[in-house]
């Protein structure tokens, strides 16, 4: 097991469109653990290969809420939500379906500390394969939906903030290309594990 490094916007590998993955081999496993891993050591509920620089269309999520002691709190699941067994390792997804649209403040691993309004389908259909090749089907909504949705964009090498206004979308990226990203909290100093503001 590895933490691996995450690539940080405006890093060129983010923009890249990631392969579909075709061996269901070892390599794979250990590629889903060490994500799973840097995931949790950076308190993401989501996190997609390209952003540790492996272009595979792969993606690990566990974004069940948990309460101020770090304990699960699946009744706050909707419940589609409750139905999918999290964590999860999706791998070639492809959305079939969707119905609605809802909005959340996202925040993102490769662009770290900032949080925008987004808009997404609030209900999918979501076709894809397991570790072990095997093809599986998900119908959610919730923040399982929407963490989804931001994941997949990644492979398309498409991030959060390029789904704001062209003026805020610009705004952000200059102040990061000049400023840089703030220093990153100390542990200790993390933010309530229910607060909100969720990176994936
Ligand atoms: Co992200």
């Amino acid at each position: 097991m590895a933490i691996l490094e995450v690539l940080k916007f405006p890093d060129a590998r983010l923009r890249e469109v990631s392969e579909p993955v075709t061996e269901f081999d070892q390599e794979l496993k250990r590629l889903a653990q060490d994500m799973f891993e840097t995931m949790y050591e950076e308190n993401g509920i989501g996190l997609a290969a390209p952003q540790v620089g492996v272009l595979k269309r792969m993606l690990v999520i566990d974004c069940r809420p948990r309460d101020t002691k770090g304990r699960y709190t699946i009744e706050d699941l909707t419940e589609l939500e409750q139905k999918v067994e999290q964590p999860l390792v999706i791998i070639n997804p492809v959305i079939v379906d969707s119905k609605g649209k809802t909005t959340f403040d996202e925040g993102c691993l490769s662009v770290p500390s900032f949080f925008e309004t987004v808009e997404r389908e609030e209900f999918i259909e979501l076709h894809y394969q397991n570790l072990d090749g095997e093809k599986k089907v998900i119908q959610t909504d919730g923040l399982l939906a929407i963490v989804i949705q931001h994941e997949m964009d990644h492979l398309e090498g498409t991030l959060f903030i390029d789904h704001l206004s062209l003026v805020k979308s610009n705004k952000i990226k200059n102040h990061i290309k000049k400023f840089g990203y703030p220093p990153k909290k100390k542990k200790g100093e993390e933010s309530d594990p229910t607060d909100e503001e969720v990176e994936m």
